[in-house]
């Protein structure tokens, strides 16, 4: 049997940190989808330049392997900009889904996080979370970690691209970030890791 946890929120919220631990402690297969566009914008930035041309964008996003995800050089600046890019053509997203279900219905249980989850990818999900938090609490989360990898930059710097994501996500006509409406509301901005993960636990216990 399939049960399915869909994590949605915006950049540096703590929806990874959550999901990760959400599926160790049930013993569920945990999918960062956000992923699936960084691969495909660090191909376009490398292999197209900053132009990401859409066509040829289109064309990388039917490319995806399951091992590309673990590449090490996925988690920068450049590619998550890249990313929220290539995540506005409505084609790069179509060529996601298969795969993204797939991995959903499994059996023994998935945990999905990204933007559209619980709108789009799994709208029938068992359970639904939306992990926010300030964006000033998420800016400088962003930039410890960004710091403690030895990337250059500063706390500006990154606030500003939060900003830019965020407005470039929610404002998509396609797949906007947008909380769905049965989902739990998670605002980690004044909570601990730990507060935060055993909240998403209880609420996933109430409906197993
Ligand atoms: O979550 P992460 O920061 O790795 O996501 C990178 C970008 O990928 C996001 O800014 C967003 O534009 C896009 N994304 C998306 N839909 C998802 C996951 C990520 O559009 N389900």
């Amino acid at each position: 049997m399939s049960f399915i946890v869909a994590i949605d929120g915006p950049a540096a919220a703590g929806k990874g940190t959550v999901s990760k631990a959400v599926a160790a402690h049930f013993g569920f297969a945990h999918l960062d989808t956000g992923l699936l566009y960084r691969v495909v914008g660090r191909a376009a930035l490398a292999s197209i330049g900053p132009s990401l041309d859409p066509e040829r964008v289109i064309e990388l996003s039917t490319e995806v392997k399951p091992e590309d995800l673990e590449r090490t050089d996925l988690r920068t600046a450049a590619v998550a900009q890249a990313a929220s890019k290539v995540a506005a053509i409505p084609e790069v997203r179509a060529n996601l889904v298969t795969f993204q279900r797939e991995f959903a219905n499994r059996s023994g249980g998935a945990v999905l996080d990204g933007r559209d989850i619980g709108t789009v990818i799994c709208p029938d999900a068992d359970v639904k979370l939306f992990v926010t938090a300030s964006t000033e609490r998420r800016a400088e989360r962003r930039f410890k970690e960004l710091e403690e990898r030895g990337e250059d930059t500063s706390y500006e710097g990154v606030l500003a691209d939060v900003i830019a994501r965020d407005k470039r996500d929610s404002e998509r006509e396609s797949a906007p970030l947008i909380a769905p409406e049965d989902a739990h509301l998670l605002d980690t901005s004044d909570m601990s890791i730990a507060q935060a993960v055993a909240e998403a636990i209880a609420i996933i216990d109430a409906k197993r």
